[in-house]
């Protein structure tokens, strides 16, 4: 299973910023077209949650993995969303049951932080906004080993975006 981590950072590496605050995203219909490209888009219950507030649920032309322990979501499975509270592996598994080589994560930093440490992501592809913030949620958030990364390719999508992408290669060792 190749796994995509795709997420739009500050310089400084927060998703969003406090009361997840990203109303500084840019480019939101980029993303949703790699996500429709893609097929599968996984996501944290608290992104859900945003973006079900935004009306921007389910993501169009993808399978939506939510990962969550709430009793009652994990009732509401249809044909296009999955309410699962399986481990990051066990997500990933599932997919691969349903036919799927490739996935999307989107978020949170804490469902990002997860699979990280999991050592599940292939590749993260970062939209890098031109603005700092003080405090919010980082692109990783948890505990997790370091791990080396190899710059594939940079693109300057606008005069504010730039679109990078690192293939990960390892955990570090000794870490
Ligand atoms: N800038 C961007 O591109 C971007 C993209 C996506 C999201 N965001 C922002 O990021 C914020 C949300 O991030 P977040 O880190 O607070 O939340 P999150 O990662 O979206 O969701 C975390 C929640 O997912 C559930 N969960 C289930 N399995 C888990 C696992 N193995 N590891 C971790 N969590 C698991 C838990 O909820 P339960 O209590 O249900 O178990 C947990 O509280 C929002 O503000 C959102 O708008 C930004």
């Amino acid at each position: 299973m190749n796994v995509t981590l795709l997420m739009a950072i500050t310089i400084n590496g927060f998703v969003a910023g406090q009361d997840d605050d990203t109303e500084w995203v840019k480019d939101i219909d980029a993303l949703y077209k790699m996500t429709a490209e893609a097929g599968v888009a996984i996501m944290g219950k608290r992104t859900y949650d945003e973006c079900v507030k935004y009306n921007a649920f389910p993501y169009k032309g993808a399978l939506n993995i939510v990962m969550t322990h709430d009793k009652t979501l994990l009732t509401k499975s249809t044909d296009d969303v999955i309410f699962t509270d399986a481990t990051p592996q066990g997500a990933l598994q599932l997919l691969e049951q349903k036919g799927f080589d490739h996935a999307l994560v989107i978020g949170g930093g804490n469902i990002n932080g997860s699979f990280l440490k999991a050592g599940l992501i292939n590749e993260i592809i970062l939209d890098i906004h031109p603005m700092v913030m003080a405090k919010g949620i980082h692109l990783f958030e948890g505990d997790f080993p370091y791990q080396q990364l190899e710059l594939m390719s940079f693109t300057k999508i606008n005069d504010d975006l730039l679109q990078v992408k690192y293939r990960v290669k390892n955990n570090y060792e000794n870490s």
